[in-house]
């Protein structure tokens, strides 16, 4: 199978085993679900979000490396790896259980979980361009100097704080 038809099933298999996970004990709903699916929530935004801090940090040290040097193919590894093993699984899950807590919760009418998923969709969207960097560095397409994914490593982290505030603070 080519390797990007390999990531598509993956893919697949991943968000449909999540889902199934989901609706299952949704459907079974053991006594403290709400706070265990929020664990798991919370959880798995750490692991998304310390991917999301990690990986411009790579692209940052990959400019200063030579395009076919040892060092920028180790990038590439790298990249690939941090991107398919912890990134995208992990925000599979977020949103999975997301979306069940603000199901559950009744949480869509309000104020703070709309501006929350606002942001949260623009987080998605980067995510989804950082991932075409992956695919740029890996194909030695980057022509972007190291300063743009300094400035760029800010983006993800001024929405997280945004997130936390709201999820937490439930300010409107
Ligand atoms: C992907 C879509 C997401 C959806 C649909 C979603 C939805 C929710 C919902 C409904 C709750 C439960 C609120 C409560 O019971 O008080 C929650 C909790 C939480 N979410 Fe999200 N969330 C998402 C992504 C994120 C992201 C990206 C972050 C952080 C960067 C985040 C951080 C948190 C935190 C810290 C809590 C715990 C709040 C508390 O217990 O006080 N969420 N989320």
């Amino acid at each position: 199978m080519a390797p990007v038809q390999a990531r598509v099933v993956r893919a697949i298999v991943a968000v449909a085993i999540t889902a199934a996970l989901v609706a299952g004990l949704g459907l079974w709903q053991p006594s403290g679900l709400y706070l265990w699916l929020k664990a798991l929530h919370v959880i798995a935004v750490i692991s998304w979000m310390a991917g999301m801090l990690y990986l411009p940090r790579l692209f940052v040290y990959h400019c200063d490396a030579e395009s076919g040097s040892k060092q920028s193919e180790t990038f590439k590894v790298m990249e690939r790896r941090l991107l398919t093993i912890i990134i995208n699984p992990a925000m599979v899950v977020t949103w999975a259980t997301g979306l069940w807590l603000a199901w559950d919760g009744g949480w869509f009418q309000v104020g703070w979980f709309q501006a929350k998923f606002v942001l949260v969709l623009a987080l998605s969207a980067i995510h989804g361009v950082f991932s075409r960097w992956v695919r740029d560095f890996a194909a030695d397409r980057n022509t972007r100097p190291g300063r743009f994914y300094r400035l760029m490593n800010e983006v993800p982290t001024l929405l997280m704080i945004a997130i936390v505030v709201l999820a937490i603070v439930k300010p409107f």
